[in-house]
């Protein structure tokens, strides 16, 4: 399996509910090294340009919204396989959905303030890792 990085941002809910160290263990506890992290207040147009691909999404202005509720811790994962592994430890997008023990079952809110965010593929992780960190940033 290869070594890949992928882009993982704690959203509001959870950094308002000081859930951070909680799902750093549970991201640790699977695997993941956390390579890079910060936390940050996005703006909302930051938070448009991230969710640019679902600005046609009916949620896409509560999605802006919610996104600039709070502050966000944004972190680059290291790891094999670093990409379907944080997907698999987020859970699903809706909590409802999600398996247990994963990230979204054991905090998400709803669907929206899910706890987390996870880049799909290897393609879009480069993308979303170059939009909140320099390469000097990361620490491998
Ligand atoms: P995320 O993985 O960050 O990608 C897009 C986000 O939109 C998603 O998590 C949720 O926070 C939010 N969202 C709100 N409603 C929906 C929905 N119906 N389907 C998918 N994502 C949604």
């Amino acid at each position: 399996m290869p070594t890949e990085r992928t882009l993982s941002i704690i959203k509001p809910d959870a950094t308002r509910r000081n859930l951070t160290g909680k799902v750093n263990a549970v991201l640790e506890a699977a695997g993941l090294r956390i390579v890079a992290q910060k936390r940050l207040h996005l703006t909302t147009a930051q938070a448009e340009a991230f969710y640019a691909v679902h600005a046609a999404r009916p949620f896409y202005r509560d999605l802006v919204t919610f996104m600039t509720s709070g502050p966000v811790v944004a972190q680059v994962l290291e790891g094999d396989n670093a990409v379907q592994r944080n997907r698999d430890v987020m859970g699903a997008t809706n909590p409802a959905q999600a398996a247990e023990g994963t990230i979204r079952k054991l905090f998400a809110e709803n669907i929206e303030a899910n706890s987390v965010h996870g880049s799909d593929s290897a393609e879009n992780a480069a993308a979303e890792i170059a939009f909140f960190f320099a390469g000097t940033d990361i620490v491998g």
